[in-house]
């Protein structure tokens, strides 16, 4: 299994370690194999050895240059971060980021052997138009993006169930982890309102290969508690 933490804009520097400090002894107290990758703000990036993985949840496709606010390749290489979220749906609907340009990041760290999380994930008024409407427009958000990459996983996050503590039916998850997993042999991430209390069930969904958790997963106590749901299903596919 693989299970991220996106702390999105939250937690300080100082939070970070202290939440580090929890989940990496967790992690290895109990002799977890699964995939742990934790997101936090880049204000909290260190240049530690780790026993989870730390990625970052944006870069700019550069390797350095005049890209005013962003931060590119030069500045991830001095924390040793091999580890990208693109297409996330705060980033295309907030920061208003188009197919295009997540192609080209997704192009650009992939010729970088990041390992790359790449979500895609339909608004409330395309799952209600049925199963097809919801696959072409996930087949949109896969335009320019190589779903054959070797350091792929594929996390398919529906915009309606970020945040808002609304979850698919298991059922409803099951058809469209189906639909994908014709298109690629990536591991497939849920994400979505994931917290300790669905966690365990919809990981042990076919086809679902870990989860992608953002507010439930600011808790270390409530991640950890998840990652051990996760040991316990015992199907550890690793990356
Ligand atoms: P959520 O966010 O768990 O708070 O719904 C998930 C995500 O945005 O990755």
């Amino acid at each position: 299994m693989i299970l991220c933490a996106n702390f999105k804009a939250n937690k300080t520097r100082q939070e970070t370690r202290a939440y580090m400090a929890v989940v990496e002894s967790f992690v290895s107290v109990n002799e977890i194999e699964d995939t742990i990758i934790v997101f936090p703000p880049f204000t909290a990036l260190e240049h530690i050895p780790r026993n989870v993985l730390i990625g970052v949840q944006n870069a700019y496709p550069a390797q350095n240059g005049a890209y005013t606010g962003e931060i590119a390749l030069e500045q991830l290489e001095e924390f040793d971060v091999k580890t990208i979220l693109i297409g996330h749906s705060e980033r295309r609907h907030i920061l208003g980021e188009t197919q295009e340009q997540i192609a080209a990041k997704f192009r650009f760290f992939a010729e970088q052997d990041f390992a790359i999380v790449y979500c895609v994930g339909e608004p409330l008024a395309v799952r209600e138009q049925g199963d097809e409407a919801l696959m072409r427009y996930i087949d949109a958000q896969c335009e320019g993006i190589d779903l054959g990459y070797p350091d792929l996983i594929l996390a398919y996050e529906p915009v309606w169930a970020i945040g808002t503590g609304l979850t698919p039916t298991n059922e409803q998850i099951e058809v469209v982890h189906a639909a994908l997993r014709f298109k690629t042999t990536a591991p497939l991430l849920y994400g979505g309102s994931v917290k300790v209390d669905n966690a365990g069930e919809i990981m042990a969904l076919q086809n679902v290969d870990g989860v992608l958790v953002g507010s439930a997963s600011l808790s270390a106590h409530d991640f950890c508690e998840m990652i051990a749901q996760a040991a316990e299903l015992n199907t550890d596919i690793g990356v």
